[in-house]
């Protein structure tokens, strides 16, 4: 039996991204629910969530910064990346994330 790997995938410093109209800093290389687990480490890990787009409960929609479009989403897959906003969540992820501050 081997050992569970890392939670993360490495990396070597935080990004700015914006949820819901307030930025957190989470960390480059790694998933949009990667990063919401960074943010809130005691509700993620216990959603209902499968980490392998197929429950559609981690689903956003997003855009890249000022002036792109928003598109939907599985957090799941999508890479973390500077200035990403986040401007709707499914459910679940509402839930996980509503013990974080906001602006
Ligand atoms: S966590 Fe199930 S589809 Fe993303």
């Amino acid at each position: 039996m081997s050992a569970p790997g890392p939670i993360f995938r490495p990396f070597e410093k935080l990004v700015k991204i914006t949820l819901k109209g307030t930025e957190y800093q989470v960390p480059e290389a790694n998933t949009l629910l990667r990063a919401f687990q960074y943010l809130a480490p005691e509700t993620v890990p216990y959603g209902r969530f499968c980490w392998n787009e197929e429950c559609q409960y981690c689903r956003v929609s997003y855009d890249t910064g000022e002036g792109t479009s928003a598109r939907v989403g599985l957090s799941c897959k999508i890479m973390v990346q500077p200035g990403i906003r986040v401007l709707e969540l499914a459910a679940e992820l509402r839930y996980c994330l509503r013990g974080l501050p906001e602006k």
